[in-house]
């Protein structure tokens, strides 16, 4: 058992992707010998919240013990959230979306809403793969929020997956049942299924990105040949420290349950645990952090170098969903096509931009903005991008502002009616390639 503590952003954290911890923001909380005493310290609940069948091999295996207020079982009745709100936010597969588009598509910056909308209230599902029900595929939700759900005693969790979080524009402090992560631009939080979050806007609006990861729940991937060092270190994913409150105030819990969403009154605040241990739990991880490979001579290696977190499947190599970005770096592969190369997928790819530009693109793909790459479609630089790597003096360079990223999954991506019908969804994408042309054969020029 690692227990590190690590500081960021004046906040203490667990250090260590994958690591059992032990965490008391109670002295005592956590018994020392036993998971369940017969009366725990303080007159505390113990629960037990399971992320794996009990009988997972131990390197699966994923659970977390709660010493807290109340047991989690002492809430009201779940009543069913009527739409619209549930025509929002959805789950594979869908019951009304339109007939699969194969088109490349490409949407603008979800806009911020009028009033006050929270984190919850603002998941807005533009893509779902594969199935809920059968823990396999995602869901790809972006948000827009100006509200913090702790002002209004709210609390959310998943039952479908666990939620990759993609801050864009504005910070999150996000409260869970296992403490507060601090989360900015160009980091990323990793929420389990089911367990409870509070997502409050330090900066009074926040955007980003979700992954409601349905499958296997996300691990660092394996080397192979890179050996025992790059990529995303296991050392900078930061799970909270314990850190409990106690009001007995009227809260409203919302769970999203095989896509639809489903509310209970509570008479107090979920966040009451005082101490818990186990693997099961929330991290944040700085992109900033993860070491860059590539070509030291030529060609474009595929993107699965920046491949951050994957979520396996039983079949070795095939990704449910792989988490990639795209993030600074330099290049310096010689007699080398350096942009991302022109090719067709058996993989859905579904990308978003975070901060700066992105190389194979002029213009059209701006920072909150999304495009969608699915099964088999022809994708890669538009035509100003190829002329630029076709021309371009191949000396080092250093790509600087820029960090895009990719939910990339086996399974094709259906796109909502929400976001089929969305003014930001741009209909002139694909002319971006169309002045490409014919070079072969070579022109013969008199000079
Ligand atoms: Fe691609």
């Amino acid at each position: 058992m690692i227990t590190l503590l690590a500081m960021s952003d004046q906040r203490t954290y667990l250090s260590g992707f994958g690591n059992t911890f032990v965490s008391e923001a109670l002295a005592g909380a956590v018994p020392e010998r036993q998971n369940s005493p017969q009366r725990p310290a303080h007159g505390l609940y113990a629960e037990q919240l399971s992320g794996s069948a009990f009988t997972m091999p131990r390197h699966g295996n994923l659970r977390t013990w709660l010493y807290r207020g109340r047991p989690s079982v002492v809430q009201g009745r779940y009543t069913l959230v009527e739409p619209p709100k549930g025509a929002r936010l959805l789950t594979a597969p869908l019951e009304d979306a339109p007939p699969p588009d194969p088109n490349q598509q490409r949407w603008d910056p979800l806009p911020y809403p009028e009033g006050e909308v929270d984190f919850v209230d603002a998941l807005t599902t533009y893509a779902v793969a594969g199935s809920g029900a059968s823990h396999s595929g995602c869901g790809v939700h972006l948000f827009a929020a100006t509200a913090s759900m702790d002002a209004r005693r709210r609390a959310f969790y998943s039952a479908d997956g666990e939620l990759l979080i993609v801050a864009q524009e504005g910070r999150l402090a996000i409260r869970t049942e296992l403490g507060v992560l601090d989360v900015k631009p160009g980091e990323i939080a990793l929420i389990p299924r089911g367990m409870k979050l509070a997502v409050s806007l330090p900066d009074d609006r926040a955007r980003g990105y979700v992954c409601e990861n349905y499958g296997a729940p996300f691990v660092l991937p394996d080397r192979g040949p890179i050996g025992g060092n790059s990529l995303a270190s296991a050392r900078h994913f930061l799970a909270p420290v314990a850190d409990y409150e106690l009001l007995d105030e009227p809260h409203e819990l919302v769970a999203k349950f095989q896509g639809r969403l489903w509310r209970a009154d509570l008479s107090h605040s979920p966040f009451d645990v005082a101490g818990w241990h186990g693997n099961y739990v929330p991290f944040k991880y700085d992109l900033a952090n993860f070491q860059t490979i590539g070509t030291v001579d030529f060609d474009h290696p595929d993107p699965s170098i920046f491949t951050v977190l994957t979520s396996p499947t039983p079949t070795v190599g095939l990704a449910n969903v792989d988490f990639v970005i795209f993030p600074p770096r330099w290049m310096v592969g010689e007699h080398t096509f350096r942009p991302p190369y022109y090719h067709r997928n058996i993989m859905s790819e579904f990308m978003g931009l975070i901060m700066g530009a992105y190389d194979a693109k002029e213009k059209g793909f701006v920072p909150g903005g999304a495009s969608l790459h699915n099964q088999m479609l022809p994708h890669g630089p538009d035509a100003f991008g190829y002329e630029k790597a076709v021309t371009a003096e191949l000396k080092p360079v250093k790509l600087e502002n820029t960090l895009a990223f990719m939910f990339e999954t086996r399974y094709p991506q259906i796109v909502s009616a929400y976001a089929s019908e969305l003014d930001g969804l741009q209909d002139d994408y694909i002319d971006c390639w169309q002045d490409l042309q014919r070079n072969f054969p070579k022109q013969e020029t008199n000079t």
